[in-house]
C-alpha cells in the first residue's frame, strides 16, 4: 500500500466509525471511480432518507480482522467491482485475498467455522460486465464469503451489468427492496429526504487566481510548487513531454494518433505488454458550457477552499482552487447523466416549470431514456436543454463536487518495447468522436480529443481550437513549458513469452494492434541482436487498406528482421463486398494455428472486449476441435485451460 500517503491514519475502521458517530461504513473496492461514485451515493441516501450516520471507505486504507467486531446494530455496504478476468480491483485486493483466504484469522481468534462474522449484518452491490467471463464475479465471491463466515446479508445481493448498458437501472432496480430490508432489520423509519451538503465551500475574495498557494490544475502540493517528485503512481502522476506525434489514419473524419511520452528521469519504468494512464483534461467548451449554466461564469477565477463538513468527506481535489479549475481538472463533467442526479437536482431547478420537467426526466425511466441516455447528453447539456438556457443558479456547488465523477485517468496499451525503448512509451489511440442519430452534440471522448489537441499544438496546426487547448496543456499558470501529460503506469499481466523462441499468435484489430507493436519491435530487435526468435504471427484487421492500416510501413521493418518468421494476416472488413473479419483469416490459417498451439505457442487477443474478443474465443475451441479430431465441447475446454496457463491471454476493453 501507499503507507507514507497514509500515515498517521488509523486503520481501524472500528475506531474510525466510533470517532465520527457512523453507525454504517460503505465499503468500495472501484478501479476506475464508479464504484466509488456509487458507493457514495448509497451514503448520502442512508443519511438523507433513512437518517443512518454513513461513512464512505476506500477498502485499501483499512485492516480487516476485526471485523469480528463489527457491531450488531451497525451496517456494513460492500460496493465491488470487478476487474479485467474477474479480478478485485487494486485496491480491493488485500480485502478479496484476506477474506478468501484458507486460514481467515481475526483478532479475537476465531476460527472461519465458529462464523466469526456472526454479529455483521450487510448489504452488496457488484458492478460487472457480461461481455466478461467472470461476470461479476468480486461480489459473488465476497457475498460467499461472508455469509460462511456466519455475516447476515439484508436483501438480495445488486449485480450492475456495464456490458448491457444497464448498469444505473439495476443499482435503482437493486436499491429500493435493500433499503426496505435495512429500515426492518435496524428498525429505521424512512424520513423526509433533506439535501444536505458534504462539503463547505467558501468563496476566498482574500486569494485571486494568480497567487501561488492556488491550486490551478496541479494534482498535489508538489506540483503546485513546481517541483514534481517521485515516486509517481495513481495517486501522483508524472508530468511528462510528449516527445513525438503524429496521426495513422488517411482519412478525413477519423483520427488515430500515434504518441511517444517521454518518461526519463521520473524513475518510471514498464515492461512491454504494460498499461499507461493518461490524466485527462476536459474540453474548453464543456467547461464553459457547465460555469454558463450553473451561473458561475463571472466567477470562474473566484478563488474557492472546499473542506468536508465531516471528517470522514474527502475532498476529490486540492483546495483552495477555482471555481474552474475544479470543473476543467477534477471532474468528470462529459460523461452521461443518472436519472437519480436528474431527480436530485430538480429542487434546484430555476423556476417550477423546470423543476416538474426535471422531476418528471428523473422519476419516468422510458422518457429519460429517450431524452437524456439516447440522446448523449451530459450534464451541462440536460441542464441547458431543460432549461432553455436559463442558468441553474440555485445548485450548490457542492452537489457538484458529490454528483459528478472525480475525473478518471485513461488507460492506453503501450505500444513500444521496453527493451527497444526504455524511457519512451508509445501509444496507439483512437479519436473517439460520434453523434447519434437525433443527438444535439457530438460526443467527443475527453482524452482521445485533449490528445489530438495536443497534437495539433506540438504541430503548430492551424486548426481552429476545439478544445480550449490554451487551458489544456498546463493550466493558466503555463507552469509546465512545451506539450506535457499527466502519466502512470499500470502493470499488466500480459507478457511476451520469456524465451524468444517460443511461437506466439496475436489477433488485434483496429487499436488492439496496440500491444502487439511492442511485441513486434521487441522480437524484431531481439533477432537483430542474434537471439533465436520463434514464429511470430499477426492477424490485424481494419477498415480500409488505404485508410487506417495502422503502422504500415513498419510491418515491413519488422520483417526485414525477423525474416519468414514474422506472418502477417490482413483483413480489411470494407474494401470488398463481403466484410472480411480477422476471424475469417484465423479459420483459413486454422490448421497452421493448430500446429503451433501444439508447439505450446502462445495466442494473444487484444481489442474490442464485447464481440472480437468473444467470437474468436469461440472459434478457436472450434479450430481446435476442427484439427485435433475432438468434439467442440472439448475444444472450449482446451481454450478453456489455455487460458488458466497463461497461454491464452487477453489485453480487452469495451
Ligand atoms: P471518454 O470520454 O471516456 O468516453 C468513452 C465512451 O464513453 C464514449 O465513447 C461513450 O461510449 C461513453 N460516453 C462518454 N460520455 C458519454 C455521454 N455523455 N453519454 C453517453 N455515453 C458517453 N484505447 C485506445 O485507443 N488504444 C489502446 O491501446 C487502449 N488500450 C486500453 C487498455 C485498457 C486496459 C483499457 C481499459 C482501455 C484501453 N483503451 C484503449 C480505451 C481507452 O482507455 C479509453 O477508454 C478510450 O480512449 C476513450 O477515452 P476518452 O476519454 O477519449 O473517452
Ligand atoms: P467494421 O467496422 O467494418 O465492421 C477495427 O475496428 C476492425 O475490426 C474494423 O475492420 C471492424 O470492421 C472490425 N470489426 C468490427 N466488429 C468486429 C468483430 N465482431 N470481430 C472482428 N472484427 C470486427
Amino acid at each position: 500500500g501507499n503507507g507514507a500517503a497514509k500515515a498517521g491514519k488509523s486503520r481501524n475502521i472500528l475506531e474510525k466509525m466510533d470517532d465520527s458517530d457512523k453507525n454504517c461504513v460503505v465499503f468500495y473496492g472501484s478501479q476506475t471511480g464508479t464504484a466509488e461514485d456509487y458507493a457514495s451515493r448509497i451514503a448520502k441516501e442512508g443519511h438523507s432518507r433513512f437518517g443512518l450516520r454513513c461513512m464512505v471507505a476506500d477498502l485499501e486504507d483499512y485492516e480487516y480482522d476485526n471485523l469480528d467486531q463489527f457491531p450488531e446494530d451497525k451496517l456494513a455496504v460492500f460496493v465491488l467491482a470487478t476487474y479485467g478476468e474477474g479480478e478485485p480491483t487494486d485496491n480491493a485486493v488485500e480485502f478479496y485475498e484476506f477474506l478468501g483466504g484458507d486460514d481467515v484469522s481475526f483478532s479475537e481468534g476465531a476460527s472461519a467455522d465458529e462464523k466469526p462474522l456472526g454479529k455483521m449484518k450487510y448489504v452488496a452491490f457488484g458492478l460487472g460486465n457480461n461481455t466478461y467471463e467472470h461476470y461479476n464475479s468480486m461480489v459473488r465471491d465476497v457475498d460467499k464469503y461472508l455469509t460462511k463466515l456466519g455475516a447476515t446479508r439484508l436483501g438480495a445481493a445488486g449485480e450492475g451489468d456495464d456490458g448491457a448498458g444497464t448498469m444505473e437501472e439495476d443499482f435503482l432496480a437493486w436499491k429500493e427492496p435493500m433499503w426496505a430490508a435495512v429500515c426492518e432489520a435496524l428498525n429505521l423509519e424512512e424520513r423526509e429526504a433533506v439535501y444536505e451538503p458534504v462539503f463547505e465551500i467558501k468563496e476566498r475574495t482574500d486569494l485571486s487566481a494568480e497567487d501561488d498557494t492556488v491550486y490551478l490544475g496541479e494534482p498535489n502540493k508538489n506540483h503546485l510548487e513546481g517541483s514534481q517528485k517521485g515516486p509517481y503512481n495513481a495517486n501522483n502522476p508524472f508530468i511528462a513531454p510528449i516527445v513525438e506525434s503524429y496521426e495513422l489514419f488517411n482519412v478525413a473524419d477519423r483520427n488515430c494518433l500515434h504518441m511517444e511520452i517521454g518518461i526519463e528521469g521520473s524513475n518510471l519504468s514498464y515492461t512491454t505488454g504494460d498499461h499507461i494512464a493518461i490524466w485527462p483534461t476536459n474540453a474548453g467548451k464543456e467547461v464553459d458550457r457547465l460555469l454558463n449554466i450553473l451561473g458561475l461564469k463571472d466567477k470562474r477565477d473566484t478563488v474557492i477552499a472546499v473542506k468536508g463538513l465531516d471528517s470522514t468527506a474527502k475532498v476529490p481535489f486540492p483546495s483552495p482552487t477555482t471555481y474552474e479549475a475544479a470543473v476543467r481538472y477534477h471532474m468528470e463533467i462529459g460523461a452521461a447523466v443518472s436519472r437519480q442526479f436528474a431527480s436530485q437536482l430538480a429542487q434546484f431547478a430555476p423556476n417550477e416549470d423546470i423543476k416538474n420537467e426535471m422531476a418528471k426526466l428523473g422519476s419516468e425511466k422510458d422518457y429519460f431514456h429517450e431524452k437524456v441516455t439516447d440522446r448523449n447528453l451530459n450534464l451541462a447539456q440536460l441542464l441547458e436543454i431543460t432549461s432553455k438556457g436559463e442558468p441553474w443558479t440555485k445548485i450548490p456547488f457542492s452537489l457538484m463536487i458529490e454528483g459528478l465523477l472525480k475525473i478518471q485517468p485513461r488507460y492506453y496499451s503501450i505500444s513500444s518495447s521496453s527493451l527497444v525503448q526504455k524511457n519512451k512509451i508509445s501509444i496507439t489511440a483512437v479519436v473517439e468522436s460520434s453523434q447519434k442519430p437525433g443527438a444535439p452534440h457530438v460526443l467527443k471522448g475527453v482524452t482521445t480529443n485533449y490528445l489530438l489537441a495536443l497534437k495539433q499544438k506540438q504541430h503548430g496546426d492551424p486548426t481552429p481550437d476545439p478544445n480550449g487547448l490554451e487551458y489544456c496543456i498546463t493550466g493558466p499558470r503555463n507552469k509546465y513549458d512545451g506539450i506535457h501529460v499527466p502519466v502512470h503506469v499500470r502493470h499488466s499481466n500480459f507478457r511476451l513469452p520469456s524465451d524468444p523462441s517460443k511461437p506466439v499468435i496475436m489477433v488485434g484489430p483496429g487499436t488492439g494492434v496496440a500491444p502487439f507493436r511492442g511485441f513486434i519491435q521487441e522480437r524484431a530487435a531481439q533477432a537483430k541482436a542474434g537471439q533465436p526468435v520463434g514464429k511470430t504471427v499477426l492477424f490485424f484487421g481494419c477498415r480500409k487498406k488505404a485508410e487506417d492500416f495502422v503502422y504500415e510501413k513498419e510491418w515491413e521493418e519488422y520483417k526485414q528482421a525477423l525474416g519468414d518468421n514474422f506472418i502477417m494476416h490482413t483483413a480489411f472488413s470494407r474494401d470488398g463486398p463481403k466484410k472480411i473479419y480477422v476471424q475469417h483469416r484465423l479459420e483459413e490459417n486454422g490448421e497452421e494455428i493448430n500446429k503451433l498451439l501444439e508447439q505450446k505457442a502462445y495466442f494473444y487477443v487484444c481489442g474490442d472486449a464485447a464481440n472480437m474478443a468473444r467470437e474468436v474465443n469461440t472459434l478457436l475451441g472450434k479450430i481446435i476441435a476442427k484439427y485435433r479430431g475432438v468434439d467442440e465441447s472439448r475444444g472450449e475446454e482446451i481454450v478453456k485451460a489455455m487460458r488458466a496457463s497463461n497461454q491464452y491471454q487477453e489485453d480487452v476493453w469495451s
